[in-house]
């Protein structure tokens, strides 16, 4: 049976137990259902929701594969406020769903993953956020790199990306054994930017040329985009597919250089904590759909 024949029968199947047990849940009478039943729904349902995810990578993986993605991970400030919490908080739950967003990137098989998790413009925030968000990267950056399965089982290397004398030195620290445990790793590659801005890495790439130039490594009849586009930090294949959440429509200077090139762009009007599997998915199979008329203007 192909995979969209199975993702169809599995949706039908979970559509069907899901409406009762919700409109159950809904009406309060499933609170009335003795506890097993109501156990058991539950179990079924996620095991549908688990199913339907299975098949839905599936599908996408009978297509093409972004070999780089992107993600602006923006509304976390949002989502904490309508839950009234605290910014930190927010960043928090923004965390856990980046968890998410790799393993599901891990599972489809994207090779290059790149996030922005702190522009060198969020310094000029609150002091106390801004040290919340320095005390979760050290911790996320140490917890991600010696205990999660994403590195353990699947080999994920981290990288940080970004401007390192903006760093204390305690933050600089935990950056480099993060960088330094997974370094060996053949698995995805997540690009973490952290104290980045694309026009800061344009303007390092610039003067690397220049330094270059003058210690006689590149002659200056070959300082070209090519060369520029060598000494920038994010390496990797081209970027593919930028996604920005939080319904706001702009760059925020993230990967200006790699989204000029042909990356296929999508803002999605929900806060990054909220952002979910079928909208990642709807993404991936849009920009399948669209990549060979990508493939003919790269050319063109
Ligand atoms: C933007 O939302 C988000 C950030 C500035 C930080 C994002 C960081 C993470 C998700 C976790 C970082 C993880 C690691 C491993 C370093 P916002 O604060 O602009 O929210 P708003 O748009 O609602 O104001
Ligand atoms: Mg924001």
């Amino acid at each position: 049976m192909s995979g969209l024949a199975q993702l169809s029968q599995v949706l039908a199947a979970l559509v069907l137990v899901a409406a009762g047990y919700v409109v159950a849940v809904g009406s309060g009478s499933a609170a009335s259902w003795p506890l097993p039943l109501q156990q058991q729904c539950k179990r079924a349902v996620d095991r549908g929701a688990k199913a339907v995810r299975n098949a839905a990578v599936r599908v996408v993986r009978q297509g093409q594969i972004p070999a780089h993605i992107a993600f602006i991970m923006d509304g976390n400030r949002r989502y904490a406020r309508r839950l009234q919490q605290q910014a930190s908080m927010g960043h928090t739950f923004g965390f856990h769903r980046l968890e998410s967003v790799l393993e599901w990137c891990n599972e489809l098989g994207i090779a290059h993953v790149s996030v922005f998790a702190f522009a060198i413009n969020n310094f000029d925030r609150a002091a106390e956020e801004v040290a919340a968000l320095m005390a979760l990267a050290k911790d996320k950056l140490q917890e991600l790199a010696e205990k999660s399965d994403l590195v353990r089982q699947h080999g994920v290397r981290i990288c940080v990306i970004g401007n390192r004398r903006l760093l204390a030195e305690d933050v600089r620290r935990v950056v480099e054994a993060a960088e330094q445990a997974t370094r060996g790793n053949t698995g995805m590659r997540l690009n973490v930017c952290f104290s980045y801005a694309a026009t800061d890495e344009i303007a390092a790439a610039v003067r690397r040329v220049v330094e270059d130039v003058e210690a006689g490594r590149l002659p200056e009849d070959k300082v070209d985009e090519q060369a520029l586009e060598r000494r920038l930090l994010i390496p990797g294949p081209p970027l593919d597919i930028l996604v920005r959440t939080s319904g706001q429509i702009r760059f925020s200077n993230f990967m200006l250089w790699q989204t000029a090139k042909m990356a296929y762009i999508r803002f999605v009007d929900v806060l990054w904590p909220e952002f979910s599997f079928f909208q990642m998915f709807c993404i991936l199979v849009s920009w399948q759909l669209a990549h060979s008329r990508i493939q003919q203007r790269k050319c063109a």
